[in-house]
């Protein structure tokens, strides 16, 4: 059994230590905004937070992330309103969206460190890959996403959250039963 911390709540898993964490998240805690992209860790698209830090889910174990505390997407902003995700709307960062979710949580850590990261440190900082091409967009809207955090800039048109991001995990499990 393996303890740790997910979006603010104790869970333990009973899976093996050496299970990667993006397996648990995903299939066993039904966290699937976290992405199964390359599962070698090239892409970034499973990226969580660690203990504050950025990381590629499918490199680290659950052993090896006990007792620390995990952050997904789902429990960046319970209502879709962080900085990162407002901005990469208005600037229309997103097409496809599946890189969304890791790219949110790098850039995410990133403004959590430095308020105003240069674009070489943006580029530096988010290694993720998108197969849609938004990068110019990306660093632009990450620029912008620091101008709001640092409330120079309000983006009035930020997305208006749909449904709750638990309702829609339960509503859609990550594995659904055949049907008889
Ligand atoms: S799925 Fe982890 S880096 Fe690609
Ligand atoms: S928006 Fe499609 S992979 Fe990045």
């Amino acid at each position: 059994m393996t303890s740790m911390t997910v979006n603010g709540r104790p869970v333990r898993f009973r899976m093996e230590p050496d299970t990667p964490l993006l397996w648990a998240l995903r299939d066993a805690a039904n966290l699937t905004g976290t992405k199964y992209g390359c599962g070698e860790g090239d892409c970034g698209a499973c990226m969580v937070h660690v203990d504050g830090e950025a990381l590629r889910s499918c490199l680290i174990t659950i052993g090896e992330a006990e007792g620390r505390f995990i952050t997904t997407i789902e429990g960046l902003s319970r209502d879709r309103t962080h900085p990162v995700q407002q901005a990469l709307v208005a600037e229309q960062a997103i097409q496809c969206g599946f890189c969304t979710p890791g790219t949110v949580m790098a850039a995410s850590a990133l403004l959590a460190k430095s308020g105003s990261p240069s674009e070489a440190e943006i580029k530096a900082a988010i290694p993720n890959l998108c197969r849609c091409g938004v990068y110019p967009r990306l660093v632009r809207a990450i620029e912008r996403a620091g101008r709001v955090a640092r409330r120079q800039e309000r983006i009035s048109a930020a997305p208006v959250p749909g449904i709750n991001a638990e309702d829609a995990a339960r509503d859609v499990p990550a594995i659904s039963a055949p049907e008889d």
